[in-house]
């Protein structure tokens, strides 16, 4: 049978076509979705992938849909992609308590959860891959996103940490930090200032989501099975780590 990987956020934008690109070289996906269910059911429709509906911010809305995934699959979870993430840009000292909460649970606190939900079980089954898509404004942070850069830097060393606890087990656990690429959560960005940043990137242009897919099959590959709390940085040079 061939692996089971989930991918939270994975009906949108970047988490969609790693779902797309998962299924595509063969893996089981499951793909997890909040709000919008239209893009969920037109990926299910594509790909054939199973598609779940639960808030990766509420951990015991974690363990309850991991154990309906491994219920619906006979089986563990064996690739979990943490790549579900929301943006509420706003100044610091304009920034609601509620602003910089639900950017930190959705983005970071949910990383804790789904890992904690699947981990056990990659440390009993001897396998595991886990990736993070953080981003290159936790590396070199950006105005309006103190909350953001925040649980983006904090999923790095996220990586880090749980790599160290689990590469005796079998378990990698890496990160992605991908630069500007061409989603709804960029372009929801104003067209001056995404102008401005595209000048920023020496590649001249964002990246596309499946730029960031083909990382993550590398990374649960055979082949990258020596790589492990790394963070592989995607973004045309606008930033060199
Ligand atoms: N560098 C320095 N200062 C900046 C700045 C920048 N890039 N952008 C704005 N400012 C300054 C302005 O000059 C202004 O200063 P003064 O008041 O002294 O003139 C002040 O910040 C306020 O600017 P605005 O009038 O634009 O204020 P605002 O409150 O309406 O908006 C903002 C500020 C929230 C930062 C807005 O400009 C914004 O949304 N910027 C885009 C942030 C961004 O790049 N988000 C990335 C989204 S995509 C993503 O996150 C995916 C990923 O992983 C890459």
């Amino acid at each position: 049978m061939t692996r089971l990987a989930l991918v939270t956020g994975g009906t949108r934008g970047i988490g969609a076509a790693i779902s797309r690109e998962l299924a595509r070289v063969g893996y089981r996906v499951a793909a997890v979705y909040l709000g919008n269910a239209e893009s969920a059911e037109a990926l299910r429709q594509e790909i054939g992938c199973a598609v779940f509906k639960w808030d990766v911010a509420d951990y015991l809305a974690c363990e309850a849909g991991v154990h309906n995934v491994v219920r619906t699959f006979g089986g563990p979870i064996e690739i979990l992609v943490n790549n579900a993430g929301i943006t509420r840009d706003v100044m610091l000292h304009k920034m609601s308590p509620q602003q910089w909460d639900s950017v930190i649970t959705c983005d970071l606190t949910s990383c804790f959860n789904m890992c904690h939900a699947t981990i056990g079980t990659m440390r009993e089954h001897g396998f595991g891959r886990i990736i993070n898509v953080s981003s290159i404004n936790g590396q070199k942070g950006q105005v309006g996103q103190t909350n953001y850069s925040a649980a983006k830097a904090g999923m790095i060393g996220f990586t880090k940490a749980l790599a160290l606890e689990s590469a005796a087990k079998g378990i990698t656990v890496n990160a992605i930090a991908p630069g500007y690429i061409a989603t709804d959560m960029v372009t929801a960005v104003s067209t001056e200032v995404l102008q401005g940043i595209q000048a920023q990137i020496p590649i001249g242009r964002f990246g596309q989501p499946d730029e960031i897919a083909r990382i993550v099959t590398f990374l649960v590959s055979e082949e990258a099975k020596f790589i492990t709390g790394a963070t592989i940085t995607a973004n045309g040079g606008q930033y060199m780590a």
